[in-house]
């Protein structure tokens, strides 16, 4: 099952597509959390944000960083695809158009990233924020791609199939429109958190108490909270259902999955609401 595509690069989209999916929504559940210790105060959040400037979880967030883009980017070809079958035919210029647009926006801003972290540790700096000692290895890859894509062996990809009508349907719409919203709010989030003055490093009790402190961005916070745990959740339980099959084992998974989102959404909806900084 999980290979069932087995041997073309859409197989490998569609596979990289799952993976990067429940890898976010995992970290998500996570990040909702730990978000939350803001609620006790000062020390026990700037504690945690320590963990994010380790030079390990660094790698981890350029990785999510990577996972969110591909996971974007590839997404919308799937719903081009979807809502314009017509466009199968330049099936293969979207799917090497994906991969040109992931390494033009990744390189770039994994550089950036790596450069905070050699940056903001003494012992580590390399002087990689010069543009001269990354770019002739962005031009490099960009031109193995394009070389080498248009190569490949593809064959026409299989159109997911869309369900006739009720629930089925909803959630295949909804996973699509949410996707798209999901592109702004997830990757403007992630361009503030780590791309901007200095990304995580200035991350702590006080900077997310005055972001916290305009409306504008706790509605932020929550439809993006409200959507990515909702997108995600609909996207678990089809990556469930398509690996289980005993009624009684998909009653015990889906419920485990819900009971979690349910707590998680309602801790992070609570802190949204009701953080008052001290
Ligand atoms: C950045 C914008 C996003 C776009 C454009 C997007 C798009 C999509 C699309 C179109 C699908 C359906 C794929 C299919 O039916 O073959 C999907 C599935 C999924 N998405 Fe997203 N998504 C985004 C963000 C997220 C986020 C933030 C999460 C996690 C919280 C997530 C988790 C998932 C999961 C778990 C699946 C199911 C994967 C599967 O069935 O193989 N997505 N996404
Ligand atoms: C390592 C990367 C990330 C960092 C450093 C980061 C940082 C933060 C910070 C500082 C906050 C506190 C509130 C604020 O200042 O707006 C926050 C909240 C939030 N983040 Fe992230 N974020 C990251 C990745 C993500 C991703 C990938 C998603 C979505 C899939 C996400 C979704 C959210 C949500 C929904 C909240 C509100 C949580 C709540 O309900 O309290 N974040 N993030």
């Amino acid at each position: 099952m999980l290979f069932r595509y087995r041997g073309d690069p859409s197989m490998w989209a569609w596979l990289l597509h799952r993976l990067t999916g429940v890898g976010i929504f995992v970290f998500l559940l996570v990040h909702v959390i730990d978000t939350a210790l803001i609620s006790f105060g000062r020390d026990l959040y700037d504690a945690m944000m320590q963990l994010y400037h380790h030079p390990v979880f660094r790698i981890g967030e350029i990785l999510l960083f990577g996972a969110v883009l591909f996971h974007g980017i590839n997404g919308l070809r799937v719903i081009v695809l979807d809502f314009a079958p017509q466009t199968t035919v330049y099936h293969r210029q979207m799917l090497i158009g994906v991969v040109a647009a992931f390494v033009l926006l990744f390189v770039p801003a994994a550089v950036i990233m790596f450069a905070q972290t050699f940056t903001a540790n003494e012992t580590w700096k390399l002087g990689v924020s010069d543009w001269r000692s990354w770019f002739p290895a962005l031009v490099a890859t960009a031109g193995i791609v394009f070389v080498y894509a248009p190569t490949l062996n593809m064959p026409q990809p299989q159109l997911s199939v869309r369900p006739a009508g009720g629930l089925e349907l909803y959630g295949w719409i909804f996973i699509r429109i949410s996707g798209l919203l999901l592109i702004f709010l997830v990757l403007g989030h992630l361009t503030i958190m780590h791309l901007m003055d200095g990304g995580v490093y200035r991350i702590n009790y006080e900077f997310v108490a005055q972001r916290l402190s305009s409306l504008f961005w706790r509605t932020y916070d929550f439809v993006l909270l409200a959507l990515a745990i909702a997108h995600g959740t609909w996207g678990m339980r089809n990556v469930l259902l398509d690996y289980i099959h005993r009624p009684s084992a998909r009653l015990l998974a889906l419920s485990l999955l819900y009971t979690i989102v349910g707590i998680v959404l309602s801790l992070g909806a609570l802190v949204l609401f009701t953080f008052q900084p001290r």
